[in-house]
Parts: structure tokens; sequence; C-alpha cells
């Protein structure tokens, strides 16, 4: 799904008053507005479509269809732009934290020190889980998939942290409790899941750092933490923060605009990030690099298989609705990851394949016809596992850093004027009316 995204600079939605789009439907002509958006983007507005013509439109997928106008991130798929609240992720992924990020999704503007300070106060404040939270770990299977505990655990919060009454007026505390628990949520279910007992958070680290405190110290082996590591997964979770109408936080959209609670709506966009062609596909991509490795395959092979509509096997990480050329966040994935593995003065041979395979993507007429690149998910995978995160927890890194950005999207949903409940028209193909069949006269 998209959106138009409207910075906020033209009050209110530009509608070119002399642009319409005419539309003529069995002989008769109806004009249905045209809106355009703070970067040129335009829309045909069909809100008056069925009620004028009695027609409605489709777009399986959504692909050519806007859900609402926003004024958070902008993406040029064409161009292959992503900018947060206009910054462009290139900057902020050299010059900024992913806690001053996500202030910046949330709160539309870069905050000021103070106000940084304050929001990593709360941060800390937050961190602890509940002591009776905790029990529930001890019920689910050892072999759970962390991201169906995260989803279950984030909907439980709420019956434990109700939204804040006295929200303050510069932060929403109950936003910043969300970013801070889900970190100390999901490092606990890898430590539950190694049979470990789970570690507490430091007051002294950042939300970076005590993410991989948590997730890797121990009683007998401290965990030394490497700084280097710290600045890969601010970047990582920079580059994950927020992504425009993307099938998670359309999700969030669609079960916020019912006015469901926060955590509802977020537990579903963790459910819906968790699929192999979503937010699943960076533990995808290592399946997929393992499976070239072990069956042997040759790079022109797994091209061929790829090509090969007959065949289920896809390029995991090659492929984006909107990017039809590089995804920008790819690039500085590729930089991280190879700083992470230049510390760990490891080779994976999986990179090598991955290496190969997207010089190989990329040459052939095929991915380029069809504009198929390499995603954000094509080098995060062996970034994570050179990092030592476990591949079922890859999702569940992608679901803290998208967290900030589906907040801030839930919340621009909640407070636009415009926007209803969600519910979607259909074409019925079904049957046409027919009476009731007795038992004795039905065959099988
Ligand atoms: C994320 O939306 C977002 O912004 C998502 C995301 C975010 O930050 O939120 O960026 C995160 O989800 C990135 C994408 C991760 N998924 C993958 O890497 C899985 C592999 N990619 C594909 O499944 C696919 O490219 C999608 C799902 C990403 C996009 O699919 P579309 O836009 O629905 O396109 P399509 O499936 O209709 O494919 C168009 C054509 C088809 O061939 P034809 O039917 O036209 O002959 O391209 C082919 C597809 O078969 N194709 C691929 C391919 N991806 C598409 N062929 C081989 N390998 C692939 N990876």
């Amino acid at each position: 799904m998209y959106n138009i995204y409207n910075s906020g600079r033209i009050q209110g939605v530009k509608i070119n008053m002399t642009e319409y789009a005419t539309l003529i439907i069995e002989g008769k002509e109806y004009k249905l507005p045209v809106i355009c958006g703070s970067e040129g983007e335009k829309a045909i507005d069909i809100r008056s479509l069925r009620q004028q013509t009695g027609y409605i439109t489709i777009d399986p997928g959504f692909a050519n269809t806007g859900s609402c106008k926003s004024a958070i991130t902008f993406m040029d798929g064409e161009r292959g732009i992503l900018r947060y609240r206009g910054i462009p992720i290139e900057q902020l992924a050299e010059h900024s934290s992913f806690v001053e990020t996500a202030y910046l999704l949330i709160e539309g503007k870069l905050p000021t020190q103070t106000q940084l300070t304050r929001t990593s106060v709360y941060l800390n404040d937050f961190s602890l889980l509940h002591e009776d939270m905790r029990s529930f770990y001890q019920n689910f299977p050892s072999k759970a998939h962390p991201m169906g505990i995260l989803s279950a655990m984030v909907n439980a919060m709420r019956s434990f942290y109700p939204e804040f009454s006295d929200e303050d007026r510069e932060f929403n505390k109950t936003f910043l409790r969300l970013i801070s628990k889900v970190r100390t949520m999901s490092a606990i279910a890898y430590k539950i899941s190694r049979g470990h007992r789970p570690v507490y958070p430091r007051p002294d680290y950042s939300y970076c750092a005590n993410f991989l405190h948590m997730m890797f110290d121990n009683p007998v082996i401290p965990y030394r933490l490497d700084r280097d590591f710290e600045q890969a997964l601010n970047v990582f979770w920079i580059l994950h923060a927020d992504h425009e109408q993307n099938c998670s936080t359309a999700t969030v959209r669609v079960v916020g605009s019912g006015r469901v609670n926060v955590y509802a709506a977020i537990s579903a966009g963790i459910s819906a990030l968790w699929g192999p062609l979503h937010g699943g596909a960076n533990q995808a991509v290592i399946k997929m690099l393992e499976q070239i490795r072990d069956d042997k395959l040759t790079i022109p092979q797994a091209i061929a298989r790829a090509k090969d509509r007959n065949d289920p096997f896809r390029l995991m990480g090659f492929g984006h609705r909107v990017y039809k050329t590089y995804d920008p966040r790819a690039k500085i994935m590729k930089k991280m990851c190879d700083l992470v593995l230049s510390k760990k003065r490891c080779k994976d041979s999986l990179l090598d394949i991955a290496v190969e395979l997207e010089q190989a993507g990329m040459a052939d007429h095929y991915f380029q016809d069809k504009g198929l690149y390499p995603n954000v998910d094509f080098y995060a995978g062996i970034m994570l596992r050179a990092m030592g995160i476990p591949t079922n927890m890859f999702t569940v890194m992608f679901a803290i850093g998208r967290l900030p950005g589906w907040l801030a999207q839930w919340k621009e949903n909640s407070t636009d004027p415009e926007q209803k409940i969600s519910r979607p028209r259909q074409i019925y193909t079904g049957n046409n009316v027919m009476d009731y069949i007795p038992m004795d006269q039905r065959h099988a």
C-alpha cells in the first residue's frame, strides 16, 4: 500500500482546483479530484466514486492504492530515496542514534539535547519487565518461535501497563515504555530458549548496548561490549525504523482504525512482519544461502532456479514492491556487515555466496528487466549472524527496529480527521441466490 507524503509544509493537502481526473463510464463523465503531496506525488481521490458511479476499484495487494496521506516517511522507489521526516536515511545512519531517530519519527522533529536525555532516562526507567510477565515465558514450549512470543507478550502488556493517563506533552510515555520493554522481552525470550537465566538491563548502558548485554552476558562469561557491534546495531535499527505503508505498518493502521489500544495494534504488526515475504526475509536469506551451500548449487544454477516460474526457489532478499533500483538501506547494511565481519576477523562462506549471488543477479537481464535488486534483508542476516544473533531472532530484530515507525504511523492514523475504520469492498464471485438443500437431497 502507498501513502501520499505530505511534509505538513502545505497546510492540508494541496488540491489543485484545476486538477481533476475525468472518468468516462458508459458514456457519462465523472470528475474526480487529484491530490498532490509535498514531493509531487499525485493521487486520484476516489472516495466518492461508488456514490457517483456505483463502481468500486480493485487492486490486489494495493500496488496502486494509497491508504492515507502521511508526513512521516518519503520513499522514491525509482530513484532509491528514503527519508524520515525529510532527512535522508544516509545522513541518519551516519550521524544519528536509534533513540534519536525514534524520537524524530514519533515527534516529527529532531530532539534537543534535553529532550534526548529525558527520552533516554524514560527508556532506562521502563527497561524492567513485571516479574509476573516473566513467568509467562515458562509456559511457552522451548522451541516456540520468538516472534510468536513477542506478539503475545506485547498484547499482554496492556493488562500490566495500561496507557498513561497523564501523557507528557513532549513525550509519549506509553510509546517509550513499549520501545524499552520490547528489547527486554526479546532478550528474555532468547535466554529462556537457551535455558539460561534472563539478564537484567544496566542503567549505564545505551539502548543498543543494553540489548546486547541482556542477550549475551552470563555469570561465567561476562559480556564484553564491542562498541563497533553497538554502532552496527544502532545503524541496523535506524535502517529498519520506518518504511511508509509496508505490510506490517498497513496492518497496524488497519487494526488501529477500529480504535483498539496501541498494544493490540502493535501485536498485529509483529504478526504481519513475521512472514518470509516481509520481515521474515532476513531469516529466509540465510536459509537460501545455506541451501545453495549444502546442495552445492553453483551461482548460475541458483539464478536459473530463481528465474524458473515452475520452481518455488526465489532469491530471498531480492526484489521489492516499491524499490525498482538498489534499496538505499542495502548499501548501508553491506557496510555494517563488512564492519562486523572485520571485527570478528572471521570469514563467512555465506557472505562469499551472497556477494557472488548479488553480482550475478544484478548482471542478469531477468532481474534487471523486473527491477529486482537486493533489499535491506539481503545482507542483514549475515551481519546479525556474525554478531551471534540466532537466525530465529532475525525477524525479532527487525520488529524492535520497526516499532518506532509503527508507533508514529499509529499516532498519525489515530489523529487524522479523515481516517475512518478500514473496511475495503470486494467483487463477489460466488453462487447466485439459491435455496437451502435438505440433508436427504444433498450429494457429496
Ligand atoms: C521487506 O514493503 C516494504 O517496504 C517492505 C520492507 C520494509 O522495510 O517494510 O522493505 C521489508 O519486506 C523487504 C522485502 C523482503 N522480501 C524478500 O526479499 C522476499 C523475496 N522478494 C519477493 O518475494 C518480492 O520481490 C516481494 C514480495 C518483495 C515483492 O513482491 P511484489 O511486488 O508483489 O512482486 P511480485 O511478487 O509480483 O513479483 C514480480 C515479478 C514476478 O515475476 P512475473 O510473475 O512477473 O513473471 O518478479 C518476480 C516474480 O516472480 N520476482 C522474483 C523475486 N521477487 C519477485 N523472482 C525471483 N526472486 C525474487 N526474489
